[in-house]
């Protein structure tokens, strides 16, 4: 028996063409597409060749023009500067844009030139973000918990002719001065943009002429709006840096076209979201979900978007998201599990929930790492609503796998983001036949090509290495770089990452990139990362070091010290926080790192003796030192 997620699953795969060029109709385009799917460059593939239109004028003009300006567009909730609440209509919101824009504009910003964008959870993030979509500029949002060393990575990657930022964000009560981490980072990049426009916040005020940086207030009460510029399809809106396997990040590409023909459909089908309902995704413009489903989509789909700059503990306290919900009217909410862990572990019984109006809230949605099977009991219990986890990458923009609410609801299974979404067509494959694996079977999860619109058609400035990174191990598929298993039924579960990036409170993060960091400490000589397993932020990272010979230093002083540095230059979201001293590392006879068991070890797991393994006994004192920072046996013990 079929149902109308079935048909959809069947018709985009089979008929590409017909499937998303209706899809497509949804929008406004400028110029017609030529071609929907265009394959003349397989592997790499393209949508709608010869087709314009621009992102923005279909997130904020459109709804104007079509009599929906009145219409609330985005609700600005911000419990860290005592309660501030701002709403923007859709006509207010594209008249924001549109003087961005022009300050942009007078600046010398045009299509192509790519602008970074480093602001902590205010609308005027969204406002850069559209306003440089509105003139065909490249966006590049850094998020805020990175450090100069990341940001100056990133402005050296995408060379921005201008840098948008804010003179603070805020940390639950804590006020975070920009301008130190955004100077430090210029001064370490070596390509300097030509402007910087500074959001002067009243929580901290800069002499911003003394750093020659514009303010933002100044210059767009001169500024003239300014229109939307037609863009390609295939032009890129914005590149999104996302952890790779070194500590170097993927400049992730998003094309114009494919990015917002997939998105709009997401709205209805994936989510069952229409226009005019109150959508929110509690997560970060830094991250892809906030490109995805805090600005574009819900715009897109003329929903009302919400900017919470806040947590969900602390912020006052465990009710803050009930808070939100009962006050914006909130149907759909999409965080991630860590967030509901955080929220349980304060709240188990859900007292907070009674003093709030729930009645809006019909759908959670969680994603950024797997839902922990007691997690999902504990939201569908305590909300009385669908919980539904949904899995999907930087890299594809919007899900893999999801229960698609507005097509078809499946029965949910514990630990399962369903099935794949129409347009995926997902195979989990043996790592060494590359062969599709039998229902039940564990193996590499791959999409066979071509992917949906909105999928990354390449890294910014590195074709080969997207090719490297994603097409050429499994020939005709792209590697998501997750392991995992299909059911009888057609449910897939993700089990893992079969590379170095680990998942810490829903961000990603590469253990290549913290090992980069201890190397370069002078005591070090070797070292490894791993991540282990954390109740509240799903893994933590734990640092193993090895020093030179002849140091005589402190051990605990020199995990201070490597501490500091991947604060330093990484940022405090890699709450990299734990690291040992060891003798030696366990390694197999070819020299590779064992992580695996290290991690298996630190975990308390069952894990075998590897036949490789160089020297069994090394294990015994990677085992002790876990022990000594409480992890391993004496973990649940
Ligand atoms: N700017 C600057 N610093 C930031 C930051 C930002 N935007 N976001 C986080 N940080 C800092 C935190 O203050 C913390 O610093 P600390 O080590 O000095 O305490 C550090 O980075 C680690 O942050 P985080 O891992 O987020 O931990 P937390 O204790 O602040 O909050 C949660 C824990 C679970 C409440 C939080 O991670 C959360 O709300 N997650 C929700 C989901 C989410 O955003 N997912 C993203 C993808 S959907
Ligand atoms: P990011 O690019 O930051 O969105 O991280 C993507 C990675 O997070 C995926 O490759 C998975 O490893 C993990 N992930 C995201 N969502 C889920 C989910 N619903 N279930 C399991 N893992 C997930």
């Amino acid at each position: 028996m079929t149902n109308a997620y079935d048909a959809a699953y069947a018709r985009a795969l089979d008929d590409p063409d017909g499937f998303w060029g209706e899809a497509a109709e949804a929008l406004v385009w400028t110029r017609k597409w030529d071609k929907v799917l265009d394959d003349s460059g397989a592997p790499i593939y393209r949508w709608f060749t010869g087709g314009e239109l621009n992102t923005c004028y279909n997130c904020l003009d459109r709804h104007v023009d079509e009599g929906n300006g009145a219409r609330t567009a985005l609700i600005y909730d911000s419990p860290v500067t005592g309660g501030t609440q701002r709403k923007y209509s859709y006509l207010q919101l594209r008249d924001e844009v549109a003087k961005f824009a022009g300050v942009l504009a007078a600046q010398g910003v045009g299509k192509g030139d790519r602008v970074i964008i480093y602001m902590p959870m205010v609308p005027e993030a969204a406002i850069a973000m559209l306003a440089c979509a509105r003139l065909g500029a490249i966006h590049s949002v850094v998020f805020g918990g990175f450090a100069s060393n990341e940001l100056a990575v990133r402005i050296d990657d995408a060379a921005p002719k201008a840098i948008v930022s804010a003179t603070c964000g805020i940390e639950v009560n804590r006020v975070l001065e920009y301008m130190p981490l955004l100077q430090g980072a210029i001064d370490l990049a070596k390509h300097k943009p030509d402007t910087v426009i500074i959001l002067s916040r009243p929580e901290c005020a800069v002499d911003l002429a003394s750093y020659g940086y514009l303010d933002w207030a100044t210059e767009a009460a001169k500024a003239a709006p300014h229109d939307c510029v037609p863009v390609a399809a295939t032009d890129p809106l914005y590149i999104l840096y996302t952890s790779g396997t070194t500590g170097e990040p993927k400049g992730v590409v998003r094309d114009n076209g494919g990015h917002a023909v997939a998105l709009k459909w997401s709205m209805k089908n994936v989510y069952d979201a229409d226009p005019g309902d109150v959508y929110w995704a509690a997560s970060d413009v830094g991250w892809v979900v906030g490109h995805s489903y805090i600005v574009y989509a819900p715009l897109l789909q003329g929903c009302t978007t919400i900017f919470y700059e806040g947590k969900p503990v602390g912020t006052p306290d465990a009710g803050a998201f009930w808070r939100v919900i009962a006050d914006h009217k909130v149907k759909i909410l999409f965080t991630a599990p860590t967030a509901f862990r955080a929220i349980k572990k304060e709240d188990p019984n859900g007292e907070f929930l009674k003093k709030y109006d729930m009645s809006s809230f019909k759908m959670l949605f969680l994603a950024g790492e797997r839902t922990d099977p007691p997690t999902l009991d504990w939201a569908e219990k305590t909300l009385g609503v669908p919980v539904i986890d949904h899995w999907w990458q930087t890299e594809t923009g919007w899900a893999i796998a999801s229960n698609c609410m507005g097509l078809h609801r499946f029965p949910v299974k514990a630990g399962s983001p369903t099935k794949p979404c129409p347009g995926w067509n997902v195979q989990v494959l043996n790592e060494e036949t590359h062969e599709p694996v039998k229902p039940g079977e564990i193996g590499a999860i791959c999409v066979k090509l071509p992917m949906p619109p909105s999928s990354l058609p390449t890294l910014w400035n590195a074709d080969k290495r997207f090719r490297e990174a994603y097409l050429n191990e499994y020939p005709g598929y792209y590697k998501t770089a997750d392991a995992g298993v299909f059911d009888e039924d057609g449910y897939i579960s993700i089990m893992a990452r079969t590379d170095d990036i680990i998942n810490v409170a829903g961000h990603r993060l590469s253990t290549g990139g913290m090992e980069e960091v201890l190397a370069a400490h002078p005591d070090v000589a070797e070292c490894a990362v791993i991540g282990v397993a954390d109740e509240l932020k799903g893994q933590l990272p734990v640092g193993f070091l090895v020093l030179k010979a002849g140091v005589t230093k402190d051990a605990a002083e020199i995990v201070n010290e490597v501490v500091q540095l991947v604060r330093q230059r990484i940022g405090p979201v890699a709450a990299f926080k734990q690291a040992t001293v060891v003798p030696r590392l366990p390694k197999t006879r070819s020299g590779k790192i064992l992580r695996g068991t290290m991690q298996k070890i630190a975990d308390n797991e069952q894990w075998k003796m590897p036949a490789t393994i160089d020297d069994p006994a090394i294990l015994d004192e990677i085992t002790s030192a876990l022990k000594d920072i409480g992890y391993g046996a004496s973990r649940k013990a």
